[in-house]
């Protein structure tokens, strides 16, 4: 009999109250890289709402590892403001994980040499070209090999923090990821050139921190089920990297694909944000873009329910840690279908940020799905102040509350 989703689940060394786990959706805030008190009340209602663990977003390891300056950054004065955070979500009676990452080339900011952004190959920073930052350059083997010790060093961090778990970003074309395709790694030495070259760097980040907090904290990874793109890595490059760290002794592999500069609604699925994106967007330059070239450049891609299922069947035909099914999870049925396929959890996004009380709803009985509607809005919502479901704005559609 497959487990009840309400029922407890395990993941690795930490038990949580139900299969229910929030997925990291960015939320906008922590300005200038500091946790704010609206961050720990986002992740105090999701745990009070009844999630098993909950996840905060994006958070990166070295101030070089930004995106964008007001970016959660894991830096020892952190440390305060996440112990909030924490506490307030255990009071909940839920756990709490967070998202290591680095951007790699995906950034608008200069490393604090003051040279250029940063990942595998020399490429064109489409992100950072607005602000001046229209180049990347490749690492050198010594800027590659402190990347090990720098998730290392911030997972340390937030277990002083208080956190349950950790889920190390191998997606969505950031640094681990931009290493992983062959789309964004053309490097010809140990850390490229072969799909075991270009896993080097992600397995070595993953040894690194099971060495720090494993068996303390659980250690997950959310990698790329399938880059979605021509050019990207597959789902049997995807099967080949799970099983590699599976063997190196990962707790968790959550299923996600595609990449925020290449093809950012692969990940999501559902109707393009535009207007409510252009809105939001601070740059005259950069609204004349979206305007023209948005419709072509923002591919859409019908939403379907657990999207990733398929390719996430295959990585439990592969592994023995957990697997977590991600991508439409809207249901109480999904979830109960996930469990009957051997999946041991089910992340949402989108439709905690709808419903944070989703989970309390079903036990209630009192709801089968999620009001989210797969608007995307609340991609444009980040940077207003941070996430929220627009269902909630006035007429039920983006209403801009901060202007620039
Ligand atoms: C507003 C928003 C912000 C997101 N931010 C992140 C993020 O910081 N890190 C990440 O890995 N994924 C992020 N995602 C992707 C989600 O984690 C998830 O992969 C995606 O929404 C599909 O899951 P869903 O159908 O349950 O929403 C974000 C998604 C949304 C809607």
């Amino acid at each position: 009999m497959p487990p009840d989703p309400l029922t407890p689940g395990q993941l690795g060394p930490v038990l949580l109250r139900n299969r229910f786990v929030k997925a990291a959706t960015f939320e906008g805030m922590s300005p200038a890289g500091v946790p704010s008190p609206a961050l720990v009340e986002h992740h105090r209602r999701l745990a009070e709402g009844g999630v098993g663990m909950t996840t905060v977003a994006y958070a990166a390891v070295h101030p070089d590892g930004r995106t964008f300056p007001d970016q959660l950054c894991l830096v020892p004065s952190a440390i305060p403001a996440l112990r909030s955070l924490t506490h307030a979500v255990h009071e909940a009676g839920a756990r709490v994980s967070i998202q290591l990452a680095h951007a790699g080339f995906f950034s608008k900011l200069r490393p604090a040499d003051g040279g250029l952004p940063r990942g595998p190959s020399l490429t064109f920073n489409k992100y950072g070209a607005a602000s001046g930052l229209p180049l990347a350059r490749a690492m050198t083997v010594a800027e590659i090999e402190a990347i090990p010790g720098q998730f290392a060093a911030a997972a340390e961090l937030v277990a002083e923090a208080g956190f349950d778990a950790v889920e190390l970003h191998l997606g969505h074309g950031y640094l681990l990821s931009q290493f992983l395709s062959p789309a964004t790694n053309r490097r010809r030495d140990r850390y490229g050139g072969s799909p075991d070259g270009r896993m080097r760097l992600p397995l070595a980040v993953a040894r690194a921190v099971r060495e720090a907090v494993g068996g303390r904290l659980a250690v997950t990874a959310k990698l790329n089920v399938l880059d979605g793109f021509s050019g990207g890595a597959g789902v049997a490059e995807a099967v080949a990297l799970a099983g590699r760290l599976d063997a190196a002794g990962i707790d968790g592999l959550t299923t996600s694909g595609g990449s925020t500069s290449r093809n950012p609604l692969f990940l999501l699925r559902g109707e393009r944000p535009l207007a409510a994106m252009i809105a939001v967007e601070r740059s005259a330059l950069q609204r004349v873009a979206l305007r023209v070239l948005g419709p072509a450049v923002l591919r859409t891609y019908p939403f379907e329910e657990t999207f990733f299922r398929e390719p996430g069947r295959e990585l439990l035909a592969h592994v023995g840690c957990s697997v977590i099914l991600l991508g439409g999870v809207v249901s109480w049925a999904n979830a109960v279908q996930a469990m009957a396929d051997g999946f041991a959890f089910v992340q949402m996004g989108r439709a905690l940020l709808a419903d944070p009380d989703l989970v309390r709803r079903f036990e209630r009985g009192e709801a089968q799905r999620t009001r989210c509607t797969a608007c995307n809005q609340c991609i444009a919502a980040m940077d207003d102040g941070g996430v929220r479901c627009v269902l909630d704005d006035p007429g039920g559609r983006f209403v801009l509350r901060h202007p620039a």
